[in-house]
């Protein structure tokens, strides 16, 4: 099992980053997994440009040369791709869209790049989730990925401070077993 985790988040240990550390959690106790971490924030990733040369270039390469192209050659052979993000202003940070972006040129070769992989949304939000959800629903259908997801809500009804994610035992479980059950189906 491969897996890929793009973490969106600029904070390190956050809700989004500990959910996707116990869902790999989950998914190592049904066997070998390589994972694959990239954190978005640190990387050299350009915005796309809207060249539109991937549509036509050979292998359907991106032209801009940065960091992007070591997500692009673990994408290939990832079963899953876990795409850990908070909400920021209404949808997914900034450094996930980017990234999100770029996978234009993976989009020309549906077979190779996305069919039947599981794809995990893990969504951290204050008020608001569902236009990023909404977006990978729609994609869905033409893409054929297998969608899970996973939200937890980090505000403090009493306070401006958020509540960690690691202070609610049952969301951390749930993130864990989602990555058992993917695990266990991966290797029926
Ligand atoms: C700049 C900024 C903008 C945010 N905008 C939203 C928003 O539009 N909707 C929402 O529900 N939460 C919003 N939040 C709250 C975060 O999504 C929330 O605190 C989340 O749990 C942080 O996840 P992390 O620990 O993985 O970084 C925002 C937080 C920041 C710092």
């Amino acid at each position: 099992m491969r897996a890929i985790i793009l973490h969106g988040s600029p904070r390190r240990g956050g809700n989004s980053d500990t959910l996707a550390e116990h869902f790999i959690d989950g998914l190592k106790t049904t066997g070998d997994v390589e994972v694959f971490d990239f954190i978005l924030n640190d990387m050299n990733i350009r915005p796309c440009q809207g060249c539109e040369s991937c549509a036509t270039s050979e292998g359907h390469r991106c032209v801009i040369d940065d960091d992007m192209h070591q997500i692009y050659n673990a994408f290939a052979d990832a079963d899953a791709i876990v795409w850990a993000t908070p909400m920021y202003w209404g949808y997914m940070t900034a450094q996930m869209k980017i990234a999100l972006d770029r996978m234009e040129a993976l989009a020309m070769d549906v077979q190779r790049y996305w069919i039947d992989k599981e794809f995990v949304a893990i969504l951290t939000y204050r008020h608001h989730y569902q236009s990023t959800i909404a977006f990978f629903e729609r994609v869905q259908s033409y893409f054929k990925f297998k969608f899970s997801s996973i939200l937890y809500c980090s505000k403090n009804e009493f306070g401006s401070e958020d509540f960690h994610v690691s202070t609610c035992p049952d969301k951390l479980e749930e993130a864990k077993n989602l990555g058992r059950a993917m695990g266990l189906r991966a290797t029926r």
